[in-house]
């Protein structure tokens, strides 16, 4: 097992935001993440990565205990990231963004400059190397945040929403682009997602959390049928069209 959380909790103050959550992902797995705003799958996203420490609950990466290891360490051992708002830097150029990723590897600056020119180059971003990501479209700019967190070179890689703000033909591609580079680098996707056209399509297994708690989990085309994912997140609509 490449991860493993078990009866994981985060509270703040009163809010529970994740409920005693046990979950498992298999090396080389694509597994989703959904549920309603607010149901706690970012602060999951958090706690597994190092930026919250649970308050209870144990988090284990290819069989090691993690729990509470701070961001960087978790990167080290091989999970990387993205973030629901992103985390581009604006003084920095395109470049300089995915080598921030590279540097949780090396202190050489020409060798983090060459990983995140190989890595541009494969996202198909070497034109904007010299660019400040903010002159540059949002789809470009999700690929940014991504090349940031592959330059890791990471085993697991999480997505907190990459596809939101993208519309449905950058949205394609970008399930493209995760597709190839998962095949390329061997990795395993933990992905959140709204946008159920990418969740269910890209999943081999769904996880479905709603008010902090995990309410169903099992193959995508399963999940959606559930009574339970129907009346906490998907709607009617969704469910007659599987
Ligand atoms: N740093 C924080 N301090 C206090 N409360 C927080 C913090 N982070 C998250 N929460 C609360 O935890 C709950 C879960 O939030 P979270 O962001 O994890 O949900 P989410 O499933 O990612 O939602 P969305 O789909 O909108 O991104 C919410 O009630 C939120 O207000
Ligand atoms: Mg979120």
């Amino acid at each position: 097992m490449l991860l493993e959380v078990r009866n994981l909790v985060k509270e703040f103050g009163g809010v529970v935001a994740n409920a005693d959550i046990s979950l498992e992902i298999e090396r080389g797995m694509t597994v989703g993440l959904i549920g309603p705003n607010g149901a706690g799958k970012t602060t999951l996203f958090n706690c597994i990565a190092g930026y919250y420490k649970p308050t209870g609950g144990k988090v284990f990466f290819g069989g090691k205990e993690i729990t509470g290891w701070p961001a960087h360490q978790v990167a080290k051992i091989g999970i990387a990231r993205t973030f629901q708002g992103m985390k581009i830097m604006p003084n920095l150029t395109v470049e300089e963004n995915v080598m921030v990723g590279a540097f949780c590897r090396t202190r050489d600056r020409q060798i983090a400059k060459k990983k995140a020119q190989e890595i541009l180059e494969g996202l198909n971003l070497v034109q904007e190397i010299n660019i400040y990501p903010t002159e540059l479209p949002i789809a470009t700019q999700k690929r940014i945040e991504l090349g940031r967190a592959l330059a890791t070179n990471p085993q697991l890689l999480m997505l907190d929403e990459i596809a939101a703000g993208l519309n449905p033909i950058e949205t394609k591609e970008i399930i493209q682009v995760l597709k190839r580079m998962k095949e390329e680098r061997d990795l395993t996707l933990f992905l959140t997602e709204h946008v159920m056209e990418f969740v269910m399509t890209i999943s081999e297994v769904v996880t479905v959390m709603a008010a902090g708690r995990k309410i169903a989990e099992g193959p995508p085309k399963e999940v959606a049928k559930q009574e339970r994912v129907i009346e906490a997140y998907l709607g009617k609509r969704y469910a007659k069209g599987q």
